[in-house]
């Protein structure tokens, strides 16, 4: 069942390429999209996610999402995605305005309730969703799974325990986690080894399409943040949350419960065996996944 999917975001380059991928599979499925604070601040992540619906020639309704997290602040990822949140190239700004709203959490409980059931798939903080949660407890009956990039069972990159969409905002987390809805957590355990390799991403000048040559001069400069702060390459985190929603045969998983920890370790993900509603992803088919993306990229925009 191809339920109406929310593609709640914080673009961010590899987010950008999620929309790609997810775009490329199930365009007529994508009800709405939440851009908010993350990787960027949240009137630049509106403003990305806007300028990829236009890449992509997508009238989805784009709808700005929380800006800052439920207890707090946060620092943002622009060491890594560039000031702009694209890596930097400047792409001017959207003829297309985001949905008009003066209450987000309102907005999306209306278009859940509208769509009757969806999939909720989270590429960034767990703000939204948990507001979300917390104001319309009844929404939960029209969620029929959560999928989520996010955490580190054995790894962390904001701190050697807490992955960034969960450091942004752990209470909001836990308390999503804690909501007994069925999660697919991804995780950088996984989403770390989804890397592209300079090679591959020069491979994208012998597609003559604007958006092929964006996103190559974007993912080079993705590589370069990448690689500087430790990762094998332009890694991939979000794709890979959104192909596990499309493509479960090429990961591995477990069930279990998850806590997250806003105390002692900030942000960092645990498994407990004492609930079983998560689904852990423990690994998959990596270059079948990038070849996947790649393949995304130089059919998408023509
Ligand atoms: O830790 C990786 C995650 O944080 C990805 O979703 C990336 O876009 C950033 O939001
Ligand atoms: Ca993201």
């Amino acid at each position: 069942m191809k339920h109406p999917i929310i593609l709640d975001t914080d673009p961010g380059i590899d987010d950008a390429v999620a929309m790609i991928v997810l775009h490329h599979f199930r365009k007529t499925n994508i009800r709405l999209i939440v851009a908010g604070y993350g990787n960027i601040k949240a009137e630049q992540t509106v403003k990305n996610a806007l300028l990829m619906c236009d890449l992509l020639s997508m009238d989805t309704p784009v709808l700005k999402g929380a800006v800052v997290p439920q207890y707090g602040s946060y620092e943002d990822a622009a060491h890594i995605h560039g000031a702009d949140g694209l890596g930097g190239m400047s792409l001017g700004t959207s003829k297309k305005q985001p949905l008009a709203s003066s209450d987000f959490l309102k907005t999306l409980y209306d278009t859940i309730i509208e769509a009757g059931t969806v999939d909720y798939i989270t590429l960034g903080p767990l703000t939204n969703l948990a507001l979300l949660l917390k104001r319309y407890p009844d929404v939960r009956s029209h969620i029929a799974r959560v999928v989520t990039m996010g955490g580190g069972i054995a790894c962390g990159n904001v701190t050697p325990h807490a992955e960034f969409n969960i450091h942004c905002d752990a209470e909001s987390a836990d308390e999503v986690f804690a909501s007994g809805l069925p999660i697919a957590l991804v995780p950088l355990d996984t989403t770390n080894h989804v890397t592209f390799s300079m090679e591959q991403i020069e491979s994208l000048s012998s597609v003559k399409t604007p958006l092929a040559c964006l996103m190559q001069k974007i993912l080079e400069e993705n590589y370069k943040n990448c690689t500087r702060y430790g990762e094998e390459g332009s890694t991939m985190h979000d794709s890979t949350a959104v192909l596990y929603y499309l493509f479960p045969e090429y990961f591995k998983t477990e069930q279990c419960g998850i806590t997250v920890d806003s105390q002692k370790y900030y942000g960092k993900t645990i498994v407990t065996k004492e609930r079983n509603h998560v689904t852990l992803i423990k690994g998959a088919e990596s270059q079948t996944l990038c070849d996947l993306i790649l393949s995304c990229i130089t059919s998408e925009g023509r």
